[in-house]
């Protein structure tokens, strides 16, 4: 995702260089905004290199780009890290005398503040006064911590640990995807496999061995990754047209009937995707043999059909994964005498290996082929299973919470 870090100026400027090589690590695209004052702490060259993006801090730079404007318009996220008690004052009047205060008046991302002061500015009235504007107007300000100050001074007023000022940024960033469904532009620049649909195994000419997915769960999902900005190809098993048309421009489909012809389409596609969602249901047997003509009725009473074992598409995914790619499975459940569908969803979760799964309850013929859906997903850390998100809605409500529950993981 594409994050900016403001940074006002106050001593603990130094301390957002570990902010950005934190977020750089996880993969996110920081763009560093200091205020002039900051640059008495930390000079431009540090920025530019550690975030590997230029550096500016009027409005007056690189003006043919509309960089005032264009900053905040493109961010994820905004983070704030340190805010002087000056630069809350200012952000709180809805200043934009430089490109920092700009970018905050411009953005719709959600603004997280790490503030950094001495304790008698933190508490003075009118520091006290913005900071419960900019949270009454939805700017999380983060505590500060209280400890060492510049000088021989302590309390509250230090800058939390990078550490803690990224955790919480980005769980800022997943609720408010997951709040609003609004995981925009957090997939930009990653390239999304979605495999959707049923598979059919021809018996004959005429007749296969098929399923009731109609698809719509899946292309949802492809609409959804595409809507946050993602580069989608969707692996299409037996989608009507009527239902690819839900799609949004640009997205990649392949159009694949069989079992087999599925699992080629994903193992050439999955080298360089970031994220994996296997969607589609997959027959788990084939007909041994395929007729090449027209089975015909016999006269006795019934007929015996030898199938074999298709592979497991997931678990051959699973295992011949990428560096960074997360794998997200299906798992379509009705229960069983024996176990609830969550308790079925963790161990099957476990027992494919891969990163995520949306349980879909399929029991009394839910889902399949109507407009709504009710799934959790489930997320695997090692041999750990927790419950990342809950979402019951229509086919596209359900995508977008699934998409904005990834994102969250994929932040982590
Ligand atoms: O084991 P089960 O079929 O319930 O697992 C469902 C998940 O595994 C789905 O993500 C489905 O796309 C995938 N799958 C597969 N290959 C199979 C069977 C299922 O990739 N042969």
């Amino acid at each position: 995702m594409r994050i900016v870090l403001g940074v006002a100026g106050g001593i603990a400027a130094y301390k957002a260089c570990h902010v950005v090589r934190e977020l750089r690590e996880r993969g996110h695209a920081v763009r560093v905004v200091p205020t002039r004052a900051a640059l008495e702490f930390v000079g431009a060259a540090t920025w530019e290199a550690l975030s590997g993006q230029p550096v500016a801090t009027g409005v007056f730079t690189r003006v043919d780009e509309v960089e005032h404007v264009r900053i905040g318009q493109d961010a994820d996220l905004v983070v704030i890290a340190p805010a002087t008690a000056d630069l809350l004052a200012r952000v709180r009047a809805g200043i934009a005398d430089d490109l920092l205060t700009a970018t905050v008046l411009t953005t719709t991302a959600p603004v997280v503040v790490a503030p950094a002061m001495h304790t008698e500015m933190w508490f003075n009235a009118a520091t006290v006064d913005n900071v419960a504007a900019l949270r009454a107007r939805g700017v999380t300000v983060i505590e500060p911590a209280s400890g060492r100050l510049t000088g021989a001074d302590s309390g509250p007023g230090r800058l939390p640990e990078p550490g803690d000022i990224v955790a919480a940024a980005l769980a800022v960033h997943a609720e408010h995807a997951r709040a609003g469904g609004d995981a925009s532009g957090a997939l930009a620049g990653r390239t999304v496999l979605v495999s959707a649909g049923g598979t059919r195994e021809p018996l004959d000419p005429v007749r296969f061995l098929g399923n009731r997915s109609s698809g719509k769960q899946g292309v949802a999902l492809a609409a959804a990754a595409a809507q946050a900005g993602a580069q989608v190809r969707l692996v299409a098993a037996n989608v009507s047209a009527d239902i690819l048309a839900g799609l949004p421009a640009g997205v990649d489909v392949e159009h694949v009937e069989t079992t087999a012809e599925l699992e080629a389409a994903c193992r050439a596609a999955q080298p360089t995707a970031d994220v994996v969602i296997m969607c589609a249901a997959v027959s788990d047997y084939r007909p041994a043999e395929v007729a090449a003509h027209k089975m015909k009725k016999s006269r006795d009473a019934g007929m015996r059909l030898e199938l074999v074992q298709n592979p497991d598409i997931l678990r051959g995914l699973v295992d011949s994964r990428t560096p960074g790619q997360l794998i997200v499975g299906f798992a379509a459940e009705t229960g069983s005498p024996d176990a609830g569908i969550e308790e079925l969803a963790r161990a099957k979760l476990l027992r494919k290996g891969c990163d995520l799964l949306v349980l879909n309850d399929v029991s009394a013929g839910q889902a399949f082929g109507t407009e709504t859906n009710t799934v959790v997903l489930f997320h695997r850390d090692g041999d750990s299973v927790t419950e990342v998100a809950r979402a019951s809605g229509t086919k596209a409500e359900v995508s977008r919470d699934v998409i904005a529950g990834l994102v969250s993981v994929l932040s982590r």
